[in-house]
């Protein structure tokens, strides 16, 4: 079998086309959908992130704003951002670009971001929400993954979804939401036994653990649907997933490759939550 490749430019560039026309609508209203990204410190992978974010906000056009502190800055001053940010009327979406520096509590800082800006969804208050199946914020590359599975016309009820990887970020919303769209759900991790025995069963498998070509053809249930959630860098400088694209498209029915695949959606989904947060606010 040779999977189908679902790909994630083609599809984040539908789905963008879609919203700016909607932040047109909305700007000839008077609102014009605005965000603003706060960058603390200088890692590279982060820098990146933050500059796609704010020139995807650039060409749907979205207001944004991007705030870059040191490494060694004060919390306090961030705190203090988070409160204009939250009182500016200008800004409906807020993000905090993780992983902060370890002088700061990102708990706390996430905390700090009003509830109804919080476009990553990652606010206690947001989470609580998306748990109890009635999410106001959806997280951004969870997100893009639901969106992948309804655009190609994936039924997720009954069948057996493994997620690799427990993060706040991905692991966690991911499972909630396949469990929500009634699949049954594991969740692997680091102490998992004999990972490889639930990989095999999964009719669904998202890997978001971070290894280079961890999951690799012999790990994969013929047929399965396979999402990459992985973002890694060879030594030779290439980008590549946790999946073994190669191996794994020879087995799965269905597979995002690396880059391409997820990575153009978890940006289109963060463009979604603020424009869904501006049209909250303009009534
Ligand atoms: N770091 C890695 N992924 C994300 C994300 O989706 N949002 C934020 N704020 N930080 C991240």
């Amino acid at each position: 079998m040779t999977a189908r490749i679902l790909d994630g430019n083609a599809l984040a560039q539908r789905l963008r086309a879609d919203f700016k026309t909607r932040a047109e609508a909305l700007a000839a209203r008077g609102t014009r959908p605005g965000l603003a990204v706060i960058l603390v410190g200088e890692d590279p992978a982060s820098q990146v992130y933050v500059r796609n974010k704010v020139n995807a906000c650039a060409q749907a056009g979205f207001h944004s704003v991007r705030i870059s502190y040191p490494p060694d800055v004060e919390p306090q001053v961030v705190f203090d951002k988070l409160a204009e940010l939250n009182a500016d009327p200008a800004i409906h979406g807020i993000l905090v670009q993780l992983p902060l520096p370890k002088h700061f509590d990102s708990d706390a800082v996430l905390k700090a971001i009003a509830p109804a800006k919080d476009v990553d969804g990652f606010h206690a208050e947001n989470v609580g929400a998306l748990m109890q199946g009635h999410p106001r914020f959806i997280p951004c590359t969870p997100y893009g993954v639901m969106k992948f599975f309804a655009d190609a016309g994936i039924d997720l009820r009954g069948k057996e979804a493994v997620v690799l990887g427990r993060s706040n970020i991905v692991g966690k919303p991911m499972a909630m939401l396949l469990l929500q769209a009634s699949a049954t759900v594991t969740v692997c991790h680091s102490q998992t036994r004999d990972l490889a025995f639930h990989t095999r069963r999964a009719d669904i498998l998202v890997a978001a653990l971070g290894k280079a070509r961890f999951v690799t053809a012999d790990m994969v249930k013929p047929g399965a649907v396979v999402i990459d959630v992985g973002i890694n860098r060879l030594p030779d400088g290439k980008l590549c997933g946790d999946v073994d694209f190669a191996g794994v498209s020879e087995v799965a029915s269905a597979i995002t490759p690396v880059p391409g695949g997820v990575g153009p959606m978890t940006i289109t989904m963060l463009l979604a939550n603020t424009l869904e947060a501006a049209e909250r606010e303009a009534g």
